[in-house]
């Protein structure tokens, strides 16, 4: 046995850490931080990559809250943590002082449900420490949205706490509605005769270092064009940024990176709903613990704050409207507030805000009476940081150095909410004017999931429909460049006539005998015709390929159906062409996953 119950029930600490993509694990982890303050308890809630995975040793009480992306993968900001705590060296035992609770989420109409949480939660155990409580699987495909399951895993989650980890003796909890202090501090600076700092100033004068999330290369957009016909529901736009200047480097199957801004509109009806000064400065003093983040300049405008940094624009979740509950005074607001900050009000708040996807802004103006009651302080409580995008780049370096070029579809899309609902990046994007000399758009690279074979004799294989083709317009530029032969593509689209992007790239590819395509135009005939369709009727060439060409298979697009139908189509070509029984298609299927000759790249 090595429990130490003495030191474990004298210790009152509490360590929640999340691995989040969207930002819903890490609201969600905030929030239960923040009841865990309520209950007086000392709490710590980090990121897990920030957070130094060797000092778990010396931890007491741990909660994951983790989300699970695309087809099971760990979100971006708990990777490393991810690698270090599957290496084989760590031995069974190491953790067995720890106590530890999981919370996943994730949804079930996704292929490989909460794989992250659920491989985390049986890797601690294995590692030698103890679950207080089972496994908490939230699902976005709950009645209530995740809360539904959240809610009540959390009310056990306190009880195991509290006995583990009782608060002080003598401090009661803290009402629910009770402020908190804020996370960070704002101090006006009244000399205003200084110039205020901009985005571009900052970040301009720390060009030597790598562009990245805290110093993005302020790139011009050179192009940006309509690439589906002017008839088609669609605007799907192909976009230019000039790079020169940058050292940016990439290969295909990296991403670009990109921080959207608020609208002009938005940030001015912000404002003037909050009664903020757009033009004053102000510099951040954070709370203990917290540290500024590292995309604001300091100092800073309040414009810069709303127009860059905080996400008003985005349908708020729970604790927005728990925050707004504490500043609420006005009687019908706070009566409406108190519910949509409960247990029991969860699906009148989803319908109220998630189903008509109704944004922060918007709902500042249902409650005009809390809103001018808002402090300036809690600015960056309330609101998280606008969420970075990123997109697969669709150029190579190779064929055209100093650019980057992506492929973008502009979200819209209406509800029942009279105004027509937006995505924020693409709506962002497509409004910009190439011609205006000062267009400029914060962006970094980062490594992508695709790699493409090095070796000359290998052929790639590609299946991507729709903006999925984007990392394959990179990878041909790329390979034709280098001489490389064996390029097949599988594009699929509605209508040959009105989405068939890039598609005097492909032709010059053919004529030129460097690119084999298949298309899949589903809606040119009565009945559907998919990528997974075209797998099928190639089933020769590709087993072909496959097992004489050391080919390589990739999968771009829509995470919902797609991937998983033509996974589906090429263990039918195993069987088919290879003579195999569904059992041999499957281990052949996992085989190729293995050695990385099966790849994918999927978004929701
Ligand atoms: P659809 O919209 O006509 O159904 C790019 O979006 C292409 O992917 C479109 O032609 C779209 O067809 C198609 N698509 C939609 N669902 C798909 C699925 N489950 N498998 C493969 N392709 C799909």
């Amino acid at each position: 046995m090595c429990k130490n119950p003495v030191s474990r029930m004298s210790s009152t600490s509490l360590l929640i850490l999340y691995g989040s993509q969207t930002g819903t694990a890490q609201d969600t982890a905030e929030r239960i931080g923040r009841q865990a303050k309520r209950r007086r308890l000392n709490v710590r809630v980090e990121a897990l990559d920030n957070y130094r995975v060797a000092n778990l040793i010396s931890e007491s009480l741990v909660l994951f809250v983790c989300s699970t992306t695309g087809q099971g993968d760990p979100p971006d900001n708990m990777k490393n943590f991810w690698r270090f705590i599957f290496r084989k060296s760590l031995p069974a035992g190491s953790l067995c002082r720890l106590d530890y609770a999981v919370l996943g989420l994730g949804d079930s109409s996704y292929p490989k449900f909460n794989f992250v949480a659920k491989k985390l939660y049986k890797r601690f155990l294995q590692l030698g420490a103890s679950n207080i409580l089972p496994l908490g699987l939230a699902d976005d495909q709950h009645d209530l949205g995740p809360d539904g399951v959240i809610d009540p895993w959390l009310v056990e989650f306190w009880e195991r706490t509290l006995s583990l980890c009782p608060p002080p003796d003598g401090l009661t909890p803290l009402r629910e509605d009770e402020l908190l202090p804020p996370r960070y501090v704002f101090h006006f600076l009244d000399d205003v005769t200084d110039s205020p700092t901009t985005q571009s100033d900052v970040l301009d004068t720390e060009r030597l270092r790598p562009a990245s999330k805290a110093n993005p290369f302020m790139a011009k957009m050179v192009s940006n064009q309509r690439v589906t016909h002017a008839s088609h529901f669609q605007d799907v736009r192909h976009i230019e940024f000039d790079i020169t200047g940058s050292n940016i480097e990439f290969s295909a199957g990296d991403v670009v990176m990109l921080r959207p801004s608020n609208s002009s509109e938005d940030v001015e009806q912000f404002c003037q709903l909050l009664r903020l000064d757009p033009s004053q400065q102000f510099i951040l003093s954070p709370a203990e613990g917290e540290t500024v983040p590292a995309s604001l300049p300091q100092p800073c405008t309040l414009r810069h704050l709303v127009e860059n940094f905080l996400d008003i624009s985005a349908v708020p979740r729970r604790s927005f409207f728990e925050l707004l509950n504490s500043f609420a005074t006005n009687q019908l607001e706070k009566e409406k507030l108190v519910e949509f900050s409960s247990a029991e009000g969860q699906e009148e708040l989803y319908s109220y805000c998630n189903r008509p996807r109704r944004t922060a802004l918007e709902v500042l103006t249902d409650f005009p009476h809390t809103t001018s009651d808002l402090t300036v302080d809690y600015l960056l409580d309330l609101f998280p940081e606008i969420q970075l995008r990123s997109f697969s780049i669709a150029s190579s370096l190779l064929a055209h150095p100093n650019s980057i070029q992506i492929l973008v579809a502009v979200v819209q899309y209406k509800t029942r909410m009279k105004k027509i609902r937006k995505g924020l990046c693409s709506n962002w994007l497509a409004s910009l004017d190439p011609a205006q000399e000062e267009v400029r758009v914060p962006l970094w690279v980062k490594k992508g999931f695709l790699k493409f074979p090095s070796d000359p004799d290998s052929s790639a294989i590609m299946v991507g429909p729709g903006t999925g083709v984007a990392p394959f317009r990179s990878a041909l530029q790329e390979r034709t460049c280098q001489g490389k032969s064996g390029n097949v593509l599988f594009f699929g689209c509605r209508s040959e006539t009105k989405d068939f992007y890039c598609r005097l790239d492909w032709e010059k590819m053919k004529s030129t005998g460097q690119l084999t395509l298949f298309t899949a135009f589903s809606r040119d005939q009565e009945d559907k015709v998919y990528v997974q369709h075209r797998v099928k009727e190639q089933a020769a060439l590709l087993w072909d390929l496959l097992t004489n060409c050391k080919a390589y298979f990739y999968i771009a697009g829509n995470a919902k159906e797609m991937p998983t139908a033509v996974c589906d189509a090429l263990k039918e070509v195993f069987q088919s062409e290879g003579g195999m029984s569904a059992n041999q298609a499957e281990d052949m299927f996992n085989a190729m996953e293995k050695a990385g000759r099966f790849q994918t790249e999927t978004w929701a």
